[in-house]
This record gives C-alpha cells, sequence and structure tokens, in this order.
C-alpha cells in the first residue's frame, strides 16, 4: 500500500523498526518506505535509552534520502507533523512540542522520536507514539499519557495514514516556516529550563530553537546552542518536567 508516496510495510513483530529500515537502506537505493510492525521486542530510544513497545501503540520508521544539510527541517516537520495529527482528531487538544522532538500531551509524554543515518544518503525516522496506553516504569524521566486517556480514539493504523498525509506537505515547508511554526507549539519558550547533556548541567532560558532545530538556551556566561540533551522545565508544577 503506498500512502502520500511511501510505500508502507507492515510488520507483525520485529526487534526494532529503525533496524529494519537500516536493512533495507543497506539494500536498496531510491525507496521512500513507511515500516511499521505491532510488535517490537527490542524498541530503542534517544540516548541508549529503551521504547517500551506496547500492544496497541504505533511504531514505525520512515525511510528516505534527504541531505543532512536540512536535518533541522526533517526534525522539524517531523515533529509538528505530530501535532498537527493529534489536533486533526482533537483541534483544542493541549498538544506542545517538547525539545528535540518529544510531543506532549496534558503535559505528559506520548510521543517520541529517534532519528538515524541509514546508508548512502538515507535518514531513518522512527517514531513511537502512545494510542491506547502508556509505559509505566519506576525509571522513567518523563510522565506518560496515551491518546486514549485523553479521550482521544485513535487506531494505530489511523493515525499513521494522517501522519504520512501531513508529513508530506510539512518537509516541503522552508525552514523560516517550520521554525515559526514549531515555537508556536512549544511548551515554555521564554521559561527556565535544565539541560542534560551526558552527566553535564546547564540552567538558563529557553529561548526557542534556530533553523537547525537547535535549542538556544540563555545562560548567566551568554547564549548557547544546544545541539543534543534532555530539557526539564524547571518550576513546572509537573515535577520539572
Ligand atoms: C525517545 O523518545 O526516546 C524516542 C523513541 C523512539 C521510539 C520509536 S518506536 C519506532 C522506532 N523503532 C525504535 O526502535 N525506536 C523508534
Amino acid at each position: 500500500m503506498v500512502v502520500s508516496g511511501f510505500e508502507v510495510i507492515c510488520l507483525e513483530e520485529v526487534g526494532s523498526t529503525n533496524d529494519i529500515a537500516a536493512e533495507y537502506a543497506a539494500k536498496y537505493p531510491e525507496h521512500k518506505l513507511a515500516i511499521r510492525a505491532r510488535r517490537q521486542t527490542a524498541g530503542r530510544g534517544r540516548r541508549g535509552r529503551s521504547w517500551q513497545s506496547l500492544d496497541g501503540n504505533l511504531f514505525f520508521s520512515m525511510l528516505f534520502e534527504f541531505s543532512l544539510r536540512d536535518l533541522g527541517r526533517l526534525i522539524m516537520a517531523a515533529s509538528l507533523s505530530l501535532v498537527d495529527v493529534v489536533k486533526a482528531y482533537k483541534p483544542d487538544a493541549d498538544v506542545r512540542l517538547k525539545w528535540p522532538n518529544d510531543v506532549l500531551l496534558n503535559g505528559s509524554k506520548i510521543s517520541g522520536m529517534l532519528l538515524e543515518k541509514g546508508a548512502g544518503n538515507y535518514m531513518i525516522v522512527g517514531i513511537g507514539v502512545n494510542i491506547t496506553q502508556s509505559p509505566q516504569m519506576s525509571d522513567m524521566l518523563y510522565p506518560t499519557t496515551s491518546l486514549a486517556q485523553a479521550g482521544i480514539a485513535a487506531t494505530a493504523d489511523d493515525f499513521l495514514q494522517k501522519y504520512l498525509g501531513l508529513f508530506a506537505k510539512n518537509i516541503d515547508l522552508a525552514a523560516a516556516s517550520l521554525r515559526q511554526r514549531w515555537l508556536e507549539n512549544a511548551k515554555n519558550v521564554g521559561a527556565k529550563i535544565k539541560v542534560l547533556q551526558n552527566g553535564k548541567e546547564q540552567r538558563g532560558i529557553f529561548e526557542g530553537i534556530d533553523d537547525d532545530a537547535d535549542l538556544i538556551l540563555r545562560t548567566d556566561g551568554g547564549v548557547q546552542k544546544i545541539l543534543a540533551g534532555d530539557v526539564f522545565y524547571l518550576g513546572d508544577e509537573n515535577g520539572g518536567f
């Protein structure tokens, strides 16, 4: 089945859809795929964390050729499209982006994204969405929720179809428009945050992002550009998340 230019491959059980996408990338040039699995036995998250893959939730990886120089546009378009899908189900949903590419619904995480470089010019965009269930583990960094918990009746199939359509539109937008839309939909721009990077902690004001989707942090020592890390909102009622 082809949806918005993506050939959709649906598998029952895999380790990680990102790994399947990487295998395709190594074998075939010029594919544009969305690889979805009903179950992942070794789902991976950012920064070496695992991604719990609960029944009914959505796990997929998009694979397509894309210039690394435009990575910022890709990050912004891919995460904004998740917000757009949630709003397509519920226009007044309290859905917000959290840098670099998490999506929060009512202040808790519903979606995460793992971007990886594939062979040749391929990029792999792996996305997990909590449709019916939210993972609960004692060592979790953030509170989580699901669309179902927020009263949004979606299925993984329908969410994926909507997502691919909206992503195909957003990816053609210029970096400046994507950035503006990203900032309009982001949580706590202008507020105090803490950024953790490999055990190093920095505090400052979240000034926003630039066209490369890097985080701009204003600290006492000046303005810093942050390329990777985990963000915590300080002074937030939600335990700093
Ligand atoms: C994160 O928030 O840490 C990113 C989570 C990304 C999870 C998705 S599920 C589909 C794809 N396959 C994986 O192994 N990871 C991504």
